[in-house]
């Protein structure tokens, strides 16, 4: 069965690639690279040890889709094509409800003409904001939405909500993401950030390998055990296979409707500090860091009850932070040496 990867040359995208072909789907990717490199569709080339057939182009645009719907016959469509970038999003919001939300609509309008049903969204714990009561269920209220990023993840939930309950065509989930970390193992691909990195592990491996020179921990002071912050950290090759496990859900749903929300993490809060030991252990090496101020827009505290995915999809993370850890030093390593 192909499966439409939108954005597949990201880095949940191309693990998620991956994880497809491993179980017996064919992905084909839509990427127009405005925020990826080429260099992924090498490194998926070698793991998969054939070329992924790949469509350069931008999947806001409906003629571009109907062509890819018209020349492949597509079962359905993973679609993690969006910007991501909180900071940038808050400067930029135009740009980012243009971008996510309008390629969402056209893409949805897209399906539904070329009866395609089958559709799994990317969606974030962003949703959850602060949230009072932890760990989060998928029912936990949503707290207001922290930024323009979060709003449009937020946003095309709602959409798909809406448009299930018009009774469409569609079978869709979204998946609410924790905090995606990790390499494949192989470390023929994994994430490549544009400059300085905003999130922690990329940080930590660049300042391992001597890019940057150290890492500043956002705040001591936060109402948890150690005073750092705790998210739900999750191996990406963890979190590609819960995309598997929901596109085989759906191909097996008789109704013609469906809507549901998944959470997608591993059911527990790790610190930063707890994060940095692990990775000194995992590496052997000391990371040179510093405790700075707290970040603006960080929550305290977040992390997954798991048991709404794990019962209906049968899915559950099955790689430790470690393994994880480990795999992104060794990508780091590989991406230095070139
Ligand atoms: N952190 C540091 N130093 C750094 C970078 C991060 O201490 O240099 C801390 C942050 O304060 C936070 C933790 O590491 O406590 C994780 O931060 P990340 O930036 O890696 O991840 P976030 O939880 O902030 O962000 C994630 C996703 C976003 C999503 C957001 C909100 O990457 O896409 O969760 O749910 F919007």
């Amino acid at each position: 069965m192909n499966i439409l990867v939108t954005g597949g040359a990201g880095f949940i995208g191309s693990h998620t690639v991956i994880a497809l072909a491993e179980a017996g789907f064919t992905p084909i990717i839509l990427d127009d690279f405005s925020n990826s490199d080429r260099r992924v569709l090498r490194g998926l080339e070698k793991i998969l040890k054939q070329q992924p057939h790949c469509y350069a182009e931008n999947c806001h645009s409906p003629s571009v889709l109907s062509r890819v719907f018209r020349e492949q016959k597509i079962d359905g469509v993973i679609h993690f094509a969006a910007f991501k970038s909180v900071g940038e999003s808050m400067q930029e919001p135009l740009k980012y409800y243009d971008n996510n939300i309008g390629s969402l609509i056209v893409l949805l309008q897209t399906m539904l003409e070329h009866d395609i049903p089958n559709l799994i969204f990317s969606s974030s714990a962003t949703v959850y904001g602060q949230p009072n009561v932890l760990p989060v269920k998928e029912d936990t209220p949503e707290q207001p939405v922290a930024s323009v990023y979060g709003h449009t993840k937020l946003i095309g939930e709602e959409i798909l909500r809406d448009v299930a309950a018009a009774q469409k065509p569609l079978k869709a989930i979204s998946l609410r993401y924790f905090n995606p970390i990790g390499a494949h193992p192989s470390a023929h691909i994994g994430e490549l950030p544009l400059g300085v990195p905003n999130n922690l592990v990329p940080f930590i491996t660049q300042t391992a390998a001597g890019i940057r020179p150290m890492l500043t921990v956002f705040g001591q002071d936060y109402p948890t055990p150690d005073g750092t912050c705790l998210r739900d950290y999750i191996h990406v090759m963890d979190l590609a296979e819960a995309h598997v496990a929901a596109m085989q859900y759906l191909l097996k749903q008789n109704g013609p409707t469906i809507y549901e929300v998944f959470n997608v993490g591993m059911g527990r809060g790790v610190s930063v500090l707890e994060l940095v030991k692990t990775f000194e252990m995992v590496s052997g090496k000391p990371l040179n860091h510093r405790i700075g101020e707290r970040r603006p827009g960080d929550v305290a505290a977040v992390y997954a009850d798991v048991s709404k995915i794990r019962t209906q999809l049968g899915w559950s993370a099955k790689r430790e932070v470690e393994e994880a850890l480990r795999d992104a030093w060794r990508w780091q390593q590989c991406l230095s040496q070139h």
